[in-house]
């Protein structure tokens, strides 16, 4: 480890710290992933500065040529971060200095702790764009299975019950809206977060002329009529982690709509439903039992979820009691955010793939699908249709469930004449409720499960889906 004094401590301090006191307090080992960030923004910042009167054209050259040469370095693998420089800001100016005296003049009108909010900002962004796309591979993905097999159905659940038939697409439809609703969330916090924190400062604003708004429209802070955004509150600006804490909220959301997709694979792909057949590729076998292939794809996707939502408690309890403005508590921000969107990227591309990889087992799924007592709200919906009041007509059917309990037959299995003596108002055509295929057509209203609608559902999101 290098032991001069890090640009930071230069003048006020007589040393290097202390080795433990700099292990616990850097940063760089976590937040040089900001790197690419901290990059343009310098650039940026060299370039206003210029604009402004504080650089010459040569000393802005010179910044920008070393810039990209050390992004160059550090993209190659060969830039040698320092942990007694703290953090990936210090790195990148010390690096510049070296290479330029201009790097000197870089910091004009400048701190780390807008410096960090920008970066993080932006590198926040940059995550969004790419979970966005992810995400909707991942509904296309749903859809696609759906599509591959439209008519197959199978008991849909309530308190994990056997209740009414569904759709297998129309099981993955739903998980399509919660998706949906997770991109909206996450298109909604990058709005947000596209304001530019730079011109801030330590926490004052700066007595210099920056062009806050010049920089801002620089760096893509712009609003749909490409007018720069910039923050109004300069110690708003360096202390807030809003956009943090709404990100890693709607990812943990996020992560629940996965654990519980997950959760339905798990269980369909048990012996005892047997719905799903994932390919080989996208299970594990067990070091014991040879004739084992486990979900353990879904089963971390379960799991995940519980460091996702971990994370956004972590951000909440490390915001709650600062006081204004920067406090280097806020230097913690970073794993639980890195870590987030890390995990919630990687489990949507998996989840993806192996649903690329899946198939519905057609006649494990029908056979448990024709399981007659799903439709017994049929039965009493026919009831209705005569004029009999639902109430009384649920009464009737569950006589009726009775009745094929105490003969030991399935529902099914009671005749016409059965059911007429349970109700006069079972017609003689009673038993053609339980013709399954029909009852999918019946459920014609919108949102339901029926033939068309399901139909429907899936060429509407397909096209949706199509283009980003
Ligand atoms: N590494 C710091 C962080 O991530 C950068 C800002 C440091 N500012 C300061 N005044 N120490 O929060």
């Amino acid at each position: 480890m290098n032991t001069t004094n890090p640009p930071a401590r230069s003048g006020r301090f007589a040393g290097a710290p202390n080795t433990d006191a700099g292990q616990f307090t850097e940063s760089v080992s976590f937040d040089w992933r900001l790197w690419r960030q901290d990059i343009a923004g310098s650039i940026a910042h060299a370039r206003m500065l210029h604009r402004i009167g504080l650089l010459d054209r040569a000393e802005r050259d010179a910044i920008a040529a070393g810039l990209e040469a050390i992004a160059g370095e550090i993209q190659a693998g060969r830039f040698p971060w320092r942990a007694d420089l703290e953090d990936v800001h210090m790195n990148i100016e010390a690096a510049l200095t070296a290479r330029t005296p201009a790097g000197a003049k870089l910091h004009t009108g400048r701190s780390r702790n807008d410096q960090v909010a920008l970066d993080m900002r932006m590198w926040l962004r940059d995550e969004l764009a790419a979970l966005d796309g992810e995400l909707r591979l991942l509904q296309r993905a749903m859809v696609g299975l759906g599509q591959r097999q439209p008519s197959v159905a199978a008991p849909g659940y309530t308190h994990l019950q056997r209740a009414q038939p569904v759709y297998l697409a129309h099981h993955l439809l739903a998980y399509v809206e919660m998706v949906a609703r997770d991109r909206q969330r996450f298109a909604q916090c990058r709005e947000r977060l596209n304001v530019c924190p730079l011109g801030a400062g330590a926490l004052a604003g700066s007595s210099l002329p920056l062009d806050r708004e010049w920089i801002a429209r620089e760096l893509g802070f712009v609003d749909s009529r490409g007018k720069p955004r910039t923050a109004q509150n300069s110690m708003d600006a360096v202390s807030d982690r809003d956009f943090a804490l709404e990100f890693c909220a709607g990812a943990a959301i996020l992560a629940v709509h996965l654990s519980r997709l997950a959760e339905d694979i798990v269980i369909w792909s048990s012996a005892e439903f047997g719905y799903i057949r994932i390919d080989d590729a996208y299970t594990t076998g067990s070091s014991l039992m040879p004739q084992k292939k486990n979900p353990d794809i879904a089963e971390l996707a379960r799991g995940k979820s519980g460091r996702v939502i971990g994370n956004l408690m972590s951000l909440l309890v490390l915001l709650k009691g600062l006081p204004m403005t920067y406090n280097r508590d806020l230097q913690e921000d970073k794993k639980p955010l890195f870590d987030t969107a890390d995990t919630v990227r990687a489990t949507v591309r998996i989840l993806a793939a192996m649903l690329d990889h899946s198939r519905f087992d057609a006649v494990r799924c029908d056979a448990a699908a024709k399981d007659p007592a799903l439709l017994a709200t049929d039965l009493a919906d026919d009831l209705v249709r005569q004029g009999v009041p639902f109430r009384e007509a649920h009464h009737a059917v569950g006589a009726a469930v009775a009745r094929a309990e105490q003969q030991g037959v399935s529902l099914d299995r009671l005749t016409a004449a059965d059911f007429a003596r349970i109700h006069p108002r079972f017609g003689p055509d009673v038993l053609a409720t339980f013709d399954l295929a029909r009852a999918m057509r019946q459920r014609q209203s919108t949102g339901s499960t029926g033939t068309a609608q399901v139909r429907r559902q899936l060429r509407l999101w397909s096209r949706r889906l199509a283009k980003p």
